[in-house]
């Protein structure tokens, strides 16, 4: 199994899509299984975000700080998902809201997962090489190991709190 980071990541982002897309197909009335599909986004979404936060992000800004900025945003983005998610965690699905606050996590989601595969992902790759990606991607695997799946599990929330006020 590899280890590099960006593969780990990418894999991430792969499931996260596929459960955006079975959303978007879930029709109309589907009430109950589309509940349980936003079930299953806020916990790949939870583990995601926890995992870039606590090893991704602030290993690549203290080895590529030219990156500095593209990190700055992702913790952005990331914040602006986090309120989304924490909304709907806590939103019935036959709330008036629920599928157009689903659809604008899904498009803010999407716009970042590829802005980071595009973009941010290369010039990692490019400034690294594959010794260190696969020592962060060990690191990233220790940390899904201990990732909340909520939203309101306190260690959700922190490091982008850290990383946007401190
Ligand atoms: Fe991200
Ligand atoms: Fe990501």
């Amino acid at each position: 199994m590899s280890t590099d980071a960006i593969v780990l990541l990418k894999q991430d982002h792969q499931e996260i899509r596929r459960v955006f897309r079975q959303f978007q197909q879930a029709g109309e009335n589907a009430t109950k299984r589309k509940g349980d599909l936003v079930d299953s986004m806020i916990e790949l979404l939870t583990v995601h975000t926890y995992i870039e936060n606590e090893v991704m992000y602030p290993r690549v800004r203290e080895l590529l700080p030219d990156l500095e900025d593209d990190v700055l945003e992702s913790y952005e983005e990331h914040h602006v998902a986090d309120l989304l998610v924490v909304e709907l965690a806590g939103l019935s699905p036959d709330h008036e809201r629920f599928d157009a606050k689903t659809t604008v996590l899904i498009e803010n989601v999407t716009h970042h997962m590829d802005e980071e595969e595009q973009d941010w992902f290369p010039k990692v790759r490019q400034g690294l090489g594959r010794k260190a990606l696969q020592e962060i991607g060990a690191d990233l695997i220790e940390a899904r190991a201990k990732a909340p799946t909520r939203p309101s599990q306190p260690s959700a929330l922190k490091k982008t709190v850290d990383a946007v006020i401190s």
